[in-house]
């Protein structure tokens, strides 16, 4: 089977350019959107240099420029968005709509991946404000996709390892303490660490499976389902040293969001939903759902021990 021509908006953000990669890697004509709006952001540019180095079509379109995305759209068989959804970075999820509008316009496109990479907003009505705005808009976005007939897959990544395993699981830390960790409660509720370049690989491998075509993809590596406390006793084995622990409970880890900014208590209330709740782990993938791991085992996933090297 021939394989699909994937266009990739947002490719120069975290987890794009690693789309950007996976895509080349797997062989497929890889069109990068490059979008005006970045004006003299070096880095950027730069970076999509570096993709057309590499093999990838930069397209030009713009979010404002309805007729430029739809002729970024008809060149292509699959669409991959990465827009921002971290409140701390940026969040531009609604900004999809746009794209939304341009894919049903165009016609010609097989399948849409919008950007999610995270829990699954479907599973996330109960959330807490403000954090579940990232849910709700995710959730705006897929209504507006399956009410334009338009053919999709949802990737739920779970914790980006990046942030997650960086902190140990602790908010605003993304570099491993040698010293001490706070645990949730009692650092025991699982969640599930994905390394985003294996995030990556996995998404471009759904894009042509007829098995993920409109279904939720959980990415859910089996070795990487860990509490908070086997993180830690990882990254202990690993600096041959064992950190002092404290820990805080779920009452004052709430009212520890009292005074704080708007975008730091989105991602306190995400951190709360995984840590406390186990969101992630506490709910079976159901029939009309797909795991990422059992589809593709050729893929050799990274797993915690691993990713962690990099923080000795
Ligand atoms: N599961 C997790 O732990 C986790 C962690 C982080 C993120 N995520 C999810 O992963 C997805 C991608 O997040 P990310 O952190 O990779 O995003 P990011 O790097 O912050 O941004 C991605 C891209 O968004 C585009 N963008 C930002 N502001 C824009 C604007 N004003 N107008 C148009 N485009 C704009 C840019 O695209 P250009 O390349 O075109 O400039 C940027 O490169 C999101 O859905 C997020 O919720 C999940």
């Amino acid at each position: 089977m021939e394989k699909s021509k994937v266009l990739i908006v947002g490719g120069t953000g975290y987890l794009g350019k690693r789309l950007v990669k996976a895509c080349l890697t797997q062989g497929h004509e890889t069109y990068v959107l490059q979008r005006p709006d970045i004006g003299v952001d070096i880095e950027r540019v730069q970076l999509l240099l570096s993709f057309k180095e590499q093999g990838a079509k930069l397209v030009k379109g713009s979010f404002n420029d309805h007729q430029s995305l739809v002729n970024a759209v008809k060149l292509v068989d699959v669409v991959i968005c990465a827009t921002s959804g971290v409140h701390i970075r940026s969040h531009q999820i609604l900004l999809q709509l746009k794209l939304v509008d341009a894919i049903k316009e165009a016609g010609n496109v097989k399948r849409f991946l919008p950007s999610e990479f995270g829990t699954d907003p479907a599973r996330m009505e109960h959330a807490l404000e403000p954090g579940r705005v990232t849910f709700d808009d995710k959730m705006v976005v897929r209504k507006a996709i399956q009410e334009a007939n338009i053919p999709f897959t949802y990737i739920s990544a779970n914790c980006f390892a990046g942030y997650f395993l960086g902190g140990l699981c602790q908010p605003g830390s993304i570099i491993p303490s040698k010293e001490s960790v706070v645990l949730f409660g009692d650092g025991d509720i699982k969640a599930i660490y994905v390394d985003e370049d294996d995030i990556a690989m996995y998404t471009i491998k759904t894009i042509d499976d007829p098995r993920t075509l409109n279904k939720t993809v959980y990415i859910t590596p089996p070795k990487n389902i860990l509490s908070q406390r086997e993180v830690v006793q990882i990254w202990e084995k690993l600096i041959g040293k064992e950190l002092e622990k404290s820990s805080i409970s779920a009452e004052q880890f709430l009212s520890s969001l009292e005074g704080q900014a708007y975008a730091e208590q989105v991602g306190l209330i995400h951190y709360y939903h995984v840590c406390f709740e186990g969101c992630l782990t506490n709910f079976e993938i159901g029939e009309e759902e797909v795991e990422a791991c059992e589809l593709y085992p050729e893929i050799k996933y990274t797993t915690v021990h691993d990713y962690m090297k990099r923080y000795v």
